[in-house]
Formats: structure tokens, C-alpha cells, sequence
């Protein structure tokens, strides 16, 4: 379909690229060292890249002492309610035989895991499956070798070197194995690459296996449409217009198809930022197709790593740009141009979902998006878009070529020595999903603390009227700790004619490590997922969580905040429970030693194993037999019966903790 001169093609390429999301699929050599497990510390991928950049300098004259005056009821500017899956991930079709598991019989533990500690926190965990391959992905009854997604390479001839990608239907099944053992709701995308032949098959054989028990949310109609163009997938002058047109045709086409009963989940534009939100609004299309709308959505990096990958678009370094990230600034600049959009979103009655994003496209920027840095800015870019009224922010997850992932499994061939590489954003995911709760009525206010610094923001979060819990955050890289700040914490008192209502003590879970640049030692609340190649998504080490006392007679509750760091803070002790802090009992029970550090568990034997405890499990494994077993590759089962668990709606679960 190439209606204009390649040249034209090229040119519209250097323009456009610079906020396009692309995925890299060449697969980087693993380094020659690879051969034995001691070597292996350093493959070459990019998720695995050990630069180090330094952090930006230490400002004079910060604040580090500021009060902050809480009201005890709403204060106008409350956020619409919020869930704590507010954060998810966004995985790229082509790579989730990586993170899932081979199929629905072997799934993978550390993924499991990682997701069972956002659900005991949040209730839920929503996962978008997509990105540039949705679009020419097939549904086929079956591939050799018995596996259920293969890629076809050179085949879509895009900028982005996108493969074909055929899949089977054991995808369902492999996202319902997982929604039944640790609650993901899914979005998935209807291929939008010829709209003339439509292949509606993920839309009636995903809703058959995933709607009945309510794991399927919504599937997006065109992912970033906006790109179409500059990626030679439709004529240059493709335009809002022509989406509508197009969108229009997939519409009738679900109307039509008595193999789709439901029809009003579709999610549109999924543009990045070449056409406007408004350009599309304008057309008519949220009025003209609203009974089949679920959702509205966007996708977003605010830079690219694109020169590095193919020399176009302008050279970006890592170490020039890294203060970018390191600033209030960055999230407030990156919603201004939606907040538009999320008021017209409420307008029309849908949810405006941030459907895609991280730090940096064409894979992220070495030395920034695996960093300490990087969890700062995305929990401040989350709770930014949560105040803005985005509904939900996924953040993306690639292969082994980006430096953005939340989470990364090792390289196939190492993964009988080798366990995942659990990313610095992972654990800004924990810590919204504990801000918010599960409660989904936590209501949040940006409280442009300390406002002659965009360095050490802070927001409240307010339930039924009440305020419960605080995120505080210091961007600034200090060790020797003269950058450390102090907030002093009132709710309601006589200065803002209310009563006071600061409590007896609070307490405070804090998110730290000793730079921004640091890869490896970041902890939550004590606990960490450790360094690269360390991680069975299981938290590491024992919790600490502080208890301040407060001056009830001063209405006053200090919290210091290191630099860098970010604490939340619980108001109350029900707000702390709420967020999945035990009070829950939970008993450790006996269990058998895999033989490697990437086993995967067949669900059926889960499934059949509610309320046992103590009994030998057997576990399924893709990877051949290795002798380095040990401690550290057992994997312990806990089962968690409580009131944390029961305000979900779960009677009983069991996960890996
Ligand atoms: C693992 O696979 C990569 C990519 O196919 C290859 O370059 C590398 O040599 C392999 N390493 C081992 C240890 O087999
Ligand atoms: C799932 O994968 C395992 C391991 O590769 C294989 O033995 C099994 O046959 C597969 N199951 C299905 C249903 O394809
Ligand atoms: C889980 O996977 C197995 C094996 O493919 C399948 O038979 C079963 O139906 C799946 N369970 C769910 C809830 O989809
Ligand atoms: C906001 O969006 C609406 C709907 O597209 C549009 O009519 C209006 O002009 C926009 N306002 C601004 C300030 O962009
Ligand atoms: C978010 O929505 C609420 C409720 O409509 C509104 O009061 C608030 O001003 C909005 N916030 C922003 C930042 O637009």
C-alpha cells in the first residue's frame, strides 16, 4: 500500500518518530561470555546495560523544612476515584510467551508472584496485551511444535521492523490460568492493518474464554493511528477522518458478528501525540459510536531513544536529559496537554486511559529508565495522571532490547542459571497500588507542597471525605543528607477553622536507594526484588515499616524524607490495613525445592489445592534439569486468609510470598 515516493516516506519519518512508542524487535547478540553461568553476568541486551550515569547536582538553598496543611474533609480539586490497579502494564504481543509461560499448563512463577504482591494490594492488576504487533497479529488453530505465538519476520516491511505475529488460542487460556490465580483484567487490540478484511477472531474467541468470568476489559480499535503515515501503513495524508471512517467499519462489523456478544468495548485513538486529541474529538467519533465505546485512550513517552537505534530523529544523551526526569515538572508537562482531553472524558461518560507509556521510546535511555531515578519519576508521572483524572496508566514491557521494563525474564537459553531482572518502575507500581487501595473511592489531590520546589512534591489521598494517605517524594541526590526534608504534617486545626484531626501516630513505608542512578538497591519498605538476574518476584528481606508519633496537643506530624526517596504515609491505622498490610495471618507451608530457578507451575494442581496446606507440590518446568540447586530456589507457597483478603471479595487465595 505505498501511495507516495519512498523519499517522502523518509522524510515524514525524521519528522514524526520523535514520540512515536516503537518497539525494537532485532534481538541484540548476547555477548560471546555467555557460556557458563559465572560469566553471565552481562549479556549485551539492553535490559541488562550497566551504565551509570552521575546524578544531577546537589541545589543550594533547598527547603527542608515546610509544613503541610491537610484539610479533614474533600477539598475541591479531588481527582475522580481511583482504583489501586490504577497502575498496570502494557505487554507487547510478541513477548508474552516470555513473561506468561510457555502456554495455560506452565505459567511463570515470578510473573505469578509479582502480580500476587499487586494483588493483595490493589485486588486486581490490569494488563494490556498489544502494541505495534496487535495490529497484524493472526489467530490460527495451531503452530509447530505446539507452541501459541510465533513471529513471522519481514513481513509488515514497517519502520518499526514489526514482525507478523501468529498466535493460538491457548493465549486465552493462558490469561484466563492467570486471572483465576492472581486477578489481571486484560485489554486486548482488534488488528486494524486492513480494515477491508477484518480479523475479528481475537474479539469472539477472547470474549468466549475471558468475558464470562469478567478478566475482559475492552480491546482497543487501531494502536496509535497516528503513526500510520510515518510507518508506511496507510496513505501519508491519513487523517482523524479516515479513522473515523475505518473505525466506523469495525464497528458495523462487531454489530454484525453474533459470535461477539458484547459490543461496547472498544477503545479509541491510541494516538501518541502526532494528531491531537482534540482533532479526533472534533470529528464526531466519541458521540457518533458512544454506545460502543468502553474507553478512551491514549499512548505517551516523553522522549525517545530513536537516534541511537536507527539514526534518525535527533541524538539524545542519557546524561544531558537525566535531570529531566528528576523534577515535578516532568508529570505535570506531560498530562497538561490531556487535561483537556480527561474533562471531555468525563463529559462523555468514558474512562481516559493512559494506554501505553514509560520513560523513553525506541526502547528507553541507558542509565535513566532502569533506575532509582526512573521509580521516582514514574510513581510522581502515576499519581500525576490519577489526579488528572486519567482512569488508568499502563506501563510498558518489551523484551530483552529495552531498558524500561518493569520486569524481564532472562534470556531463554539462560534460564536454567539465571532468574528475572525485577525493573526500578516495578516497585513505583507497589507503591500506587498501596496508595490507593482497593477500595476504588480513594480520591487524590496534587498538593503543590513546598511550591518554590519542583523537587520534593507531595500528594493526599482522600477516602469518603477523609484524608488516609500521604505520598511524599524528594528527587534530589544527596548522600550526605543535608538534603533530607522535613514535612510537617496538620490535618484540619483552627488555622483552617476546622477541628483538629491529626492522629496519635502514623505510619510510613519508604521507598529508597542510596542514588538515582542506582539499579539494584532499591527497597520498598526494606524489601527488595535485588539486581539483575536476582529475582523469583518474590520481595527480598524483612518489611520495615515506621511508626511516628504525633503531637496531637501541636496538631503535628513530622515525616522526613531522604534524598533521594519517596515515603506514603498512612493516616490511620484502617488505612494502612486496607492496603494489604497485614493484620492478615498467614502460615507458611511446607515446600519441595525446584530444580532451577525458573520453574512454572501447572495451575490445575493451584487450582485443586485451596485450603491444603503443608502437602508436596509438583512443579512443571520448561527448562532442562540443572544442578545448582539451593536456598534460594525454593519457592514457598503461603496461603493468606484475612480481612485484607475478604475486602476484595476473596474468600480464600493462595500466592507465593
Ligand atoms: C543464547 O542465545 C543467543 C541468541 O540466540 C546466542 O547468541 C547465545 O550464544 C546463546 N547463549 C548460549 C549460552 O547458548
Ligand atoms: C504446554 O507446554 C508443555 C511444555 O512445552 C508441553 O509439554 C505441553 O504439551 C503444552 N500443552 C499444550 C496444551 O500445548
Ligand atoms: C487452564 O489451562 C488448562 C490447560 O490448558 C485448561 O484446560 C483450563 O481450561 C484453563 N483454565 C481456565 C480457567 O481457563
Ligand atoms: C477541548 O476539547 C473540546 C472537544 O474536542 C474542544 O471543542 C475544545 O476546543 C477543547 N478546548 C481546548 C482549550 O483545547
Ligand atoms: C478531575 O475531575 C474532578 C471531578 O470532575 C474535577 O473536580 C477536577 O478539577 C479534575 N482535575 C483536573 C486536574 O482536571
Amino acid at each position: 500500500m505505498r501511495l507516495f515516493h519512498p523519499s517522502a516516506f523518509v522524510l515524514v519519518i525524521l519528522s514524526s518518530l520523535v514520540n512515536a512508542s516503537v518497539t525494537v524487535y532485532h534481538q541484540i547478540p548476547l555477548a560471546a561470555s555467555t557460556t557458563t553461568a559465572a560469566s553471565a553476568n552481562y549479556t549485551g541486551a539492553a535490559a541488562y546495560d550497566p551504565t551509570v550515569l552521575n546524578p544531577p547536582p546537589v541545589p543550594a538553598g533547598l527547603t527542608t523544612q515546610f509544613g503541610i496543611q491537610l484539610s479533614s474533609s474533600s477539598p475541591s480539586g479531588l481527582s475522580i476515584p481511583q482504583k489501586g490497579s490504577f497502575m498496570g502494564f502494557s505487554i507487547e504481543f510478541s513477548v508474552i510467551n516470555q513473561i506468561f509461560g510457555v502456554n495455560a499448563t506452565y505459567l511463570q512463577v515470578p510473573f505469578l508472584n509479582l502480580m500476587a504482591i499487586l494483588r493483595e494490594r490493589a485486588g486486581e492488576i490490569l494488563i494490556r496485551v498489544g502494541g505495534n504487533t496487535q495490529e497484524t497479529a493472526v489467530l490460527v488453530d495451531s503452530l509447530p511444535g505446539g507452541v501459541m505465538v510465533s513471529k513471522v519476520r519481514g513481513i509488515t516491511g514497517d519502520v518499526t521492523s514489526t514482525p507478523m505475529l501468529l498466535y493460538t488460542a491457548e493465549v486465552f487460556y493462558t490469561m484466563a490460568n492467570i486471572s483465576a490465580l492472581v486477578n489481571t483484567k486484560w485489554f486486548l487490540g482488534i488488528p486494524f492493518n486492513d480494515t477491508s478484511n477484518l480479523r475479528l477472531g481475537i474479539a469472539e474467541v477472547g470474549e468466549a474464554v475471558l468475558s464470562g468470568p469478567g478478566y475482559l476489559l475492552g480491546f482497543q480499535v487501531g494502536n496509535e493511528p497516528d503513526l500510520y503515515a510515518a510507518h508506511d501503513a496507510r496513505p501519508s495524508t491519513y487523517s482523524p477522518s479516515d479513522y473515523f471512517g475505518e473505525f466506523g467499519t469495525v464497528v458495523s462489523a462487531i454489530n454484525n458478528d453474533g459470535n461477539i456478544p458484547v459490543k461496547n468495548n472498544l477503545i479509541v485513538p491510541s494516538i501518541t501525540g502526532q494528531w491531537t486529541p482534540e482533532s479526533v474529538w472534533n470529528t464526531g467519533l466519541v458521540e457518533t459510536y458512544s454506545s460502543s465505546l468502553g474507553a478512551l485512550a491514549v499512548e505517551h513517552y516523553p522522549t525517545d531513544n530513536c537516534y541511537a537505534l536507527y539514526g534518525i530523529g535527533s541524538p539524545v544523551n542519557p546524561q544531558d536529559v537525566f535531570q529531566n526526569f528528576l523534577t515535578h515538572n516532568s508529570s505535570i508537562s506531560i498530562v497538561a496537554p490531556y487535561l483537556n482531553s480527561t474533562s471531555y472524558a468525563q463529559a462523555t461518560g468514558k474512562p481516559f486511559i493512559m494506554m501505553e507509556t514509560n520513560t523513553a521510546s525506541c526502547g528507553g535511555l541507558p542509565g535513566i529508565s532502569d533506575t532509582f531515578g526512573a521509580t521516582l519519576w514514574a510513581l510522581d508521572y502515576g499519581l500525576q495522571m490519577a489526579y488528572s483524572n486519567f482512569s488508568n496508566a499502563m506501563l510498558h514491557v518489551g523484551g530483552q532490547d529495552v531498558y524500561y521494563n518493569p520486569f524481564t525474564p532472562p534470556p531463554t537459553n539462560q534460564s536454567s542459571y539465571h532468574e528475572w531482572t525485577i525493573g526500578s518502575v516495578f516497585y513505583s507500581t507497589i507503591a500506587i497500588a498501596e496508595a490507593f487501595g482497593p477500595s476504588g473511592n480513594a480520591q487524590i489531590i496534587d498538593l503543590q507542597a513546598n511550591t518554590d520546589s519542583m523537587l520534593t512534591p507531595a500528594y493526599a489521598i482522600y477516602e469518603n471525605g477523609t484524608p488516609v494517605r500521604m505520598v511524599l517524594l524528594n528527587y534530589v541526590s544527596d548522600p550526605s543528607g543535608a538534603s533530607d526534608y522535613t514535612a510537617t504534617i496538620s490535618i484540619g486545626g483552627s488555622a483552617i477553622g476546622q477541628g483538629n484531626a491529626t492522629p496519635a501516630q502514623i505510619q510510613v513505608k519508604y521507598l529508597v536507594a542510596p542514588s538515582v542512578s542506582e539499579k539494584s538497591n532499591i527497597t520498598w519498605a526494606g524489601q527488595t526484588f535485588g539486581g539483575t538476574f536476582q529475582s523469583d518476584g518474590r520481595l527480598m528481606g524483612s518489611e520495615s515499616v515506621q511508626t511516628i508519633n504525633c503531637d496531637q496537643s501541636s496538631n503535628t506530624c513530622r515525616v522526613s524524607i531522604p534524598a533521594p526517596g519517596a515515603a506514603l504515609v498512612f493516616l490511620s491505622s484502617s488505612a494502612y490495613a486496607e492496603s494489604g498490610n497485614p493484620s492478615t495471618q498467614t502460615f507458611s507451608t511446607t515446600m519441595v525445592t525446584k530444580t532451577m530457578n525458573t520453574a512454572t507451575i501447572n495451575p490445575s494442581v493451584l487450582a485443586t489445592s485451596n485450603g491444603i496446606s503443608g502437602d508436596t507440590w509438583e512443579l512443571g518446568s520448561t527448562s532442562k534439569e540443572n544442578a545448582g540447586t539451593g536456598l534460594r530456589n525454593s519457592l514457598s507457597i503461603v496461603s493468606v486468609v484475612g480481612a485484607a483478603v475478604l475486602s476484595t471479595g476473596m474468600l480464600c487465595t493462595w500466592f507465593w510470598s
